[in-house]
């Protein structure tokens, strides 16, 4: 018997999983909970299970350790940062990543951020009490836009926001190499491309060099309105320094889909001219399923070995 665990929760497949699998000896364990699971939930839950279909939740060491059986995580998503990796590998747990689909609907949320911030939308539409408040806002339409981490995901950003016609597209990323054209050029340094633009859209993996990368030192090179949106993970903004920045500069506004303590947003809102999401940058339909097809993809591999 093989056991297969789906921690991930509101997983939309359900049907169709248990269709790929129904000659064989698989026992499938779901998470009807519809809410994140806990550490101690994990272990007790998913113990014997052979393999785990997994969305943002904690695989440290003392998680791993106690799921005696794993041998493969699928990821729904691309984000790794909550699995111990090296723990992962000296246990030959193998890990899989699903993107199908994954960058258009992450890079679209930002859009969303950068459009209700241009137009000041968070502030009529504020605890969806609609207020009569008619505050002038900006264009995107010749502005000087950066991109901050130019993987999947930030191209798919570049690729949206060229249609709004910006003066021009700054990139920072520290290990591809872009060639220059007309509008798109990669800059050397995050002094230059916080100094430099008026919207930055942030794409970057959670590691040791990006924990923390966005801080006092870096905000206070931005211009005063600079509109800053983060879909990646809140760990590469340091928390207390925006919350400090934006309290004395009133102009400066934020877009998050991710926070320091999920599903807590802690300090962020009490301020203004924040627009704000939970956690929702790969929830498309359309994402989603191809994720989940992709992850039964995968699992039909490895049980076939
Ligand atoms: N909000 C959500 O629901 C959601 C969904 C999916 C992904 N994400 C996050 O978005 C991140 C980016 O996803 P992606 O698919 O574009 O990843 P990716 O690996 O394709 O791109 C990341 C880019 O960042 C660059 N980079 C890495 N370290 C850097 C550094 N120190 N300085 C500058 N550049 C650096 C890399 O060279 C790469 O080009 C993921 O790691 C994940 O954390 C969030």
């Amino acid at each position: 018997m093989i056991n297969i665990g789906i921690p991930i929760s509101n997983y939309l497949s359900k049907e169709k999983l248990k269709g790929s699998f129904l000659n064989k000896k698989i026992n499938l364990i779901f998470n009807n909970s519809k809410k994140k699971l806990a550490d101690d939930e994990i272990i007790k839950k998913f113990k014997f299970c052979d393999y785990l279909i997994s969305g943002t939740e904690k695989y440290d060491k003392e998680v791993l350790k106690k799921l005696k059986n794993l041998k493969g995580i699928i990821r729904i998503g691309v984000g790794t940062d909550k699995i111990d990796i090296n723990f992962a590998n000296y246990k030959k747990i193998k890990i899989y990543t699903t993107n199908n689909n994954l960058s258009s609907s992450v890079a679209e949320l930002a859009l969303t951020h950068i459009l209700i911030l241009s137009r000041n939308f968070q502030n009529s539409d504020r605890n969806k009490k609609f207020k009569w408040i008619r505050q002038y806002g900006n264009l995107i339409q010749n502005k000087k836009i950066g991109v901050l981490g130019y993987g999947n995901i930030g191209k798919n950003f570049k690729r949206l926001i060229l249609s709004f016609n910006p003066k021009k597209i700054y990139v920072y990323d520290k290990f591809i190499q872009i060639s220059k054209t007309t509008n798109l050029i990669q800059v050397k340094t995050l002094k230059e491309l916080f100094s430099k633009c008026d919207i930055i859209s942030i794409h970057l993996p959670l590691n040791e060099q990006t924990n923390n990368l966005i801080n006092k030192n870096v905000l206070n090179y931005s211009k005063k309105s600079l509109i800053l949106v983060n879909t990646s993970r809140a760990e590469v903004l340091n928390e207390k320094d925006i919350i400090e920045h934006m309290k004395k500069n009133l102009n400066f506004k934020l877009g998050l889909d991710v926070f320091w303590k999920e599903p807590n947003i802690g300090q962020i809102k009490n301020l203004n001219n924040v627009s704000l999401s939970s956690h929702i940058g790969s929830y498309t339909i359309e994402s989603r399923l191809a994720m989940e097809e992709e992850s039964i993809k995968i699992l039909k591999k490895l049980i076939k070995k």
